[in-house]
């Protein structure tokens, strides 16, 4: 498959672990291109703020991949990490001078001219919603991001920096899979459908715990019974349920091994049906729907 296909997007937040060399980076990218996936979810804390300089080199060692690729990345969380010794304690930061800053630092770190999108990470307590508007109009007037958009915000949450916002937000990136349901009842899903925002799923399978699910539980025999009615894996299966939504869930994978996404971009090609796909809710939440 080629061309620009909005349905999965890949992530980059475990770039550490896959311990490849800048080439071996833009071949994963290219890779993904090849298999319409254009969207690149990163986050100026990943990798101890290292991933979006890792993501850089592998734009600096393939430069016409910049003009292919589209990137996502966040800010508003405050790490305690030698890269910024001046953190005494966790926490989040959304005043204009730090969402201004981090998007520099990010653009910087990557030699791009501008952000597809840029996250509010969490959720902050201390937020002035008009300091936040006041950032992104000034990013957006700059050129430096496109569009903008949160991540783990509740319904109230967004709706809250909405209202001091000209622009639509673009999404709310937030934690849903067979494993993480809440999002489907607590109204975050509802919100996005209504106002169509489509919603991105981070950690789809789990972080990994739906390929280990053991073949004994609820959840491992619905995954083996709908998957021999589909000819699909159990990650295929977790993609596809997520797919199948109508709020149009948009998963953030997150494999770095380019063999395994080529797989998981096959779920864009099955079709549960609502009975399969209520069997797999009930096996993963252990009790059927009332
Ligand atoms: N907004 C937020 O707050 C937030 C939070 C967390 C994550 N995210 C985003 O979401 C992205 C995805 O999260 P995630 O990494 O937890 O996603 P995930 O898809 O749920 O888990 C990925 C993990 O599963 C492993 N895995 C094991 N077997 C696999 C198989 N057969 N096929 C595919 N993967 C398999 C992968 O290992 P291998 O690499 O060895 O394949 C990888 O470690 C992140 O990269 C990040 O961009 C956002």
């Amino acid at each position: 498959m080629n061309g620009h296909d909005t349905s999965l997007i890949q992530g980059l937040w475990r770039i550490g672990a896959w311990g490849l060399s800048s080439t071996e980076l833009a071949r994963l990218v290219e890779g993904c291109l090849d298999l319409g996936i254009d969207t690149f979810d990163l986050a100026d804390i990943y990798h101890g703020y290292q991933c979006e300089a890792l993501f850089g080199e592998a734009l600096k060692a393939a430069p016409s991949l910049k003009a292919r690729i589209r990137v996502i990345s966040k800010c508003g969380i405050a790490l305690v990490k030698p890269a910024r010794p001046h953190h005494r304690v966790q926490h989040y930061n959304t005043s204009h001078a730090h969402i201004v800053a981090s998007v520099e630092q990010s653009l910087a770190a990557m030699g791009l001219e501008q952000l597809d999108l840029l996250l509010i990470h969490r959720p902050d307590p201390l937020m002035d919603a008009d300091e936040v508007a006041r950032a992104f109009g000034d990013l957006h007037r700059a050129g430096k991001v496109a569009a903008f958009g949160v991540s783990n915000f509740l319904p109230h949450q967004f709706e809250l920096l909405q209202s001091r916002l000209e622009q639509p937000l673009a999404t709310n990136q937030v934690e849903v899979s067979l494993l993480r349901t809440d999002s489907l009842f607590d109204g975050t899903l509802d919100q996005a459908q209504r106002l169509r925002v489509r919603p991105q799923a981070w950690s789809p399978l789990g972080g990994g715990r739906l390929s280990r699910e053991p073949v004994e539980s609820a959840l491992g025999q619905a995954l083996a019974q709908v998957g021999r009615e589909l000819d699909a894996t159990p990650e295929q299966l977790a993609l596809a349920w997520l797919l199948h939504h109508p709020a149009g869930i948009q998963p953030v994978l997150g494999s770095g091994k380019l063999e395994r996404i080529r797989v998981m971009a096959r779920a864009r090609d099955l079709n549960l049906d609502r009975q399969q796909w209520f069997q797999l809710l009930e096996a993963a939440r252990g009790f059927p729907v009332p």
